[in-house]
């Protein structure tokens, strides 16, 4: 058995000795959603500290817990604060808490992040369904002997982000009168913002919008055969694209302020779900 195997094991027992809570649907609530929680009917709450061996995030804002509970009628665990590869954490870790929340049996995964705006169409403020990814510039998370238990060695990569959860999204959006992008989404490592000349070159590869987390997690997931979607709140247009220089202040200021709208989006979508895994 591989140690990374073992360490998500040991996690998984460590969170079932505090709570058996099965949830349907993981959400992993990124800039300025952290406050999330008190949307949700609070059935009990694990922060990562409390679990052996867990990555425990650094990042200011990112403070980290689990919260179990229902959005409506739907079961759902949240990942308040995630960790991030450039803290410094190997690449399994950064996906360990994906996997382990489909272990404890959530079946679909949302993924929320905040991001830089490529695409020229696009402003400060916008939501972005993820309907694709670029990976290239992350390292890969199944890399290493392939954990059988989790899936395949191979995984297909034709459809991470799910057309059917899509489709909820999108007329929750409209239903909603929520402006929603769609695009492609590049993970880059961090911590620096991109440069510009970085960001004409992924504009060129097709990106419209980019961070620093979430393609890895998606890759993980798929791994496991979750279904998946991701919504990306546009916080600033990415570095060469506005006269000012970029601060992680202004990033957390526009989730801030963007964060109602995406917190409707995310719980009448969420209540959507049920059933559909
Ligand atoms: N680049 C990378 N990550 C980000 C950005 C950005 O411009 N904005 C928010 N997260």
């Amino acid at each position: 058995m591989s140690t990374v195997y073992d360490k998500l094991m040991n996690c998984y027992k460590s969170v079932r000795e505090r709570t058996d809570f099965v949830p349907e649907v993981a959400v992993v609530l990124g800039s300025g959603l952290g406050d999330y929680g008190n949307q949700i009917r609070v059935e009990a709450e694990l922060p990562y500290s409390d679990i052996e061996g867990f990555p425990v995030s650094t990042v200011p804002g990112h403070a980290g817990k689990f919260i179990f509970g229902y959005v409506n009628e739907t079961p759902v665990v949240c990942m308040q604060g995630r960790v991030h590869y450039y803290e410094g954490y190997d690449i399994s870790d950064v996906v360990l808490p994906t996997r382990l929340m489909k272990l404890m049996g959530a079946k679909i995964l949302f993924l929320t992040n905040a991001s830089g705006g490529i695409n020229p169409g696009f402003q400060a403020g916008d939501f972005m369904m993820i309907t694709d990814h670029i990976s290239l510039f992350a390292p890969n998370p199944l890399i290493g002997s392939n954990i059988e238990e989790l899936g395949t060695r191979f995984p297909d990569m034709s459809h991470v982000y799910d057309e059917e959860l899509q489709t909820i999204i999108e007329a929750v959006a409209k239903e909603h009168d929520i402006a929603l992008r769609k695009g492609i989404y590049a993970q880059l490592t961090g911590p620096s913002f991109e440069s510009p000349a970085e960001i004409r070159l992924l504009h060129q590869l097709g990106a419209d919008a980019v961070g620093m987390s979430t393609v890895v997690e998606a890759i993980a997931a798929n791994h496991m055969g979750m279904k998946i979607c991701g919504i990306s709140c546009v916080c600033n247009l990415a570095a060469g694209m506005s006269p000012t220089p970029l601060t992680h202040e202004e990033v957390q200021e526009a989730a801030r302020v963007a964060a109602p709208k995406f917190k409707r989006l995310l719980t009448e979508a969420v209540t959507r779900f049920h059933g559909r895994a």
